[in-house]
C-alpha cells in the first residue's frame, strides 16, 4: 500500500471523530454513533482506495454502522483493493456521557488480509511485546500473569490488567487479584488500552475478558504494528452468530485466533481521540479551530505517528 494512503485514512478518522464530537456528553448514543458513521462513509468516498468493509462494528448492539460488505471509497480500478475494518465511534456510552477515551478507529489491509467476522463478542488477550510466545489464551489468569511478570522481571504485583468491568468478568477479576495483579477496571472501550500495552510509559501491561469482535480485531491490526501479542477467540451468544461465522468462511469458529488469523501482511491503523483519554487528546474548539489528535501506524515500516491537526470550525457544521 502507498505509504502516502496514511494521511487519507488520518483524514477519514478525524472526519468521523468531529462529526461525532458535536454530541459530546449530550446523552444520545445512536445520535453520536450516526454521525460519526456518515462522516467516515463520506470521508472514504475521497480516497483512492477500492475498499470493502470486512469488520463493521453495530450490528451486536444494533447501533448505526458501516455495514460489513460495504463498498466504500473509489469504483476507480487503477486503485488498489483493500479491506477495512472500521469502529466510526469506539466508546459510543463514553462519548454520550463525556467519558474519557473515546475514539473513531479504523484499519486496513490489503485484500483478504483481514479476518472476516460478524460483530459478536471476543475473549481477548493482548500484552506489548514481551508477551509474545509466553501469554496465551490456552493458559489460565492465573498462569499469564505470572509469565508475563516473569519475561518483565516484575513482581506480579506490579502487573495492571485492564479489564471492562462486566459482571461475566467478576471470576476473571477474582483471580487476576488473587494473583496478585492490579486490576485497572474500564467501563468501555478495550481498544485503547490494548494498544497502551505497547507504549512503554501507559502503566498498562495487559487486557483480558470478553469484548466485542470488532474491537478486537481492530486491537490485533494495531498490535501487528507495534509488534505486541494478540490472541482471540469468538464468543457467540446464540448458534445463529455462530453460522453466520461460518457463512463467513471460518471452518472452526471456536478456535483460538492468533495474531496470524486475525490480521497478516501490511496493515494501516489509524485512531483520532473524540473524547481526551490517556492516549489521545479529543476534539477540542480553540477559538475559531478544531484541535484533533491522532495515532497512525504502518505495520511495514513500524513507524508511528501522533498528528496533530487544526482545521477551521466553519467547514464542520454541528
Ligand atoms: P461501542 O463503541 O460499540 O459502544 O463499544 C464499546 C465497548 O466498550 C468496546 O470497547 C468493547 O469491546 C465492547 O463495547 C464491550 O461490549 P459490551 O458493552 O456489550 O460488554
Amino acid at each position: 500500500m502507498d505509504r502516502r494512503l496514511v494521511l487519507e485514512f488520518v483524514r477519514v478518522t478525524e472526519a468521523a471523530a468531529i462529526a461525532c464530537s458535536h454530541l459530546i456528553g449530550r446523552g444520545d448514543r445512536d445520535g453520536a454513533d450516526a454521525k460519526a458513521v456518515e462522516a467516515m462513509r463520506q470521508a472514504f468516498d475521497r480516497v483512492p482506495v477500492r475498499g470493502t468493509v470486512v469488520i463493521g462494528e453495530g450490528e451486536r448492539d444494533e447501533a448505526p454502522m458501516l455495514y460489513i460488505g460495504e463498498r466504500v471509497g473509489s469504483a476507480d480500478e487503477t486503485y488498489p483493493e483493500v479491506d477495512i475494518a472500521v469502529d466510526p465511534l469506539e466508546g459510543t456510552n463514553l462519548c454520550a456521557e463525556g467519558g474519557p477515551g473515546a475514539l473513531a478507529v479504523l484499519a486496513v489491509a490489503a485484500k483478504g488480509q483481514l479476518l472476516n467476522a460478524p460483530d459478536t463478542y471476543m475473549e481477548k488477550i493482548a500484552t506489548g511485546p514481551e508477551g509474545i510466545g509466553v501469554v496465551s489464551l490456552r493458559k489460565s489468569a492465573t498462569e499469564n500473569v505470572r509469565a508475563l511478570a516473569e519475561v518483565k522481571g516484575r513482581r506480579t504485583s506490579d502487573i495492571t490488567v485492564v479489564v471492562l468491568e462486566r459482571e461475566r468478568h467478576d471470576k476473571l477479576v477474582a483471580e487476576l487479584r488473587g494473583a496478585g495483579a492490579r486490576v485497572h477496571l474500564i467501563t468501555d472501550g478495550d481498544v485503547a488500552p490494548a494498544i497502551a500495552t505497547c507504549l512503554p510509559d501507559s502503566g498498562i501491561d495487559m487486557v483480558c475478558g470478553t469484548g466485542g469482535a470488532p474491537e478486537g480485531v481492530l486491537s490485533a491490526a494495531a498490535l501487528h504494528c507495534l509488534g505486541g501479542a494478540f490472541e482471540g477467540r469468538l464468543a457467540f451468544r446464540n448458534d445463529g452468530e455462530r453460522q453466520r461465522a461460518i457463512a463467513m468462511g471460518m471452518t472452526d469458529p471456536d478456535r483460538i485466533l492468533t495474531m496470524g488469523d486475525l490480521v497478516r501482511g501490511e496493515v494501516i491503523f489509524v485512531a483520532t481521540g473524540v473524547t481526551a483519554g490517556p492516549m489521545l487528546k479529543g476534539v477540542r474548539r480553540i477559538k475559531d479551530r478544531l484541535h484533533l489528535q491522532t495515532l497512525a501506524m504502518r505495520s511495514s515500516t513500524g513507524t508511528v505517528r501522533w498528528v496533530d491537526t487544526t482545521v477551521r470550525v466553519d467547514r464542520f457544521k454541528g
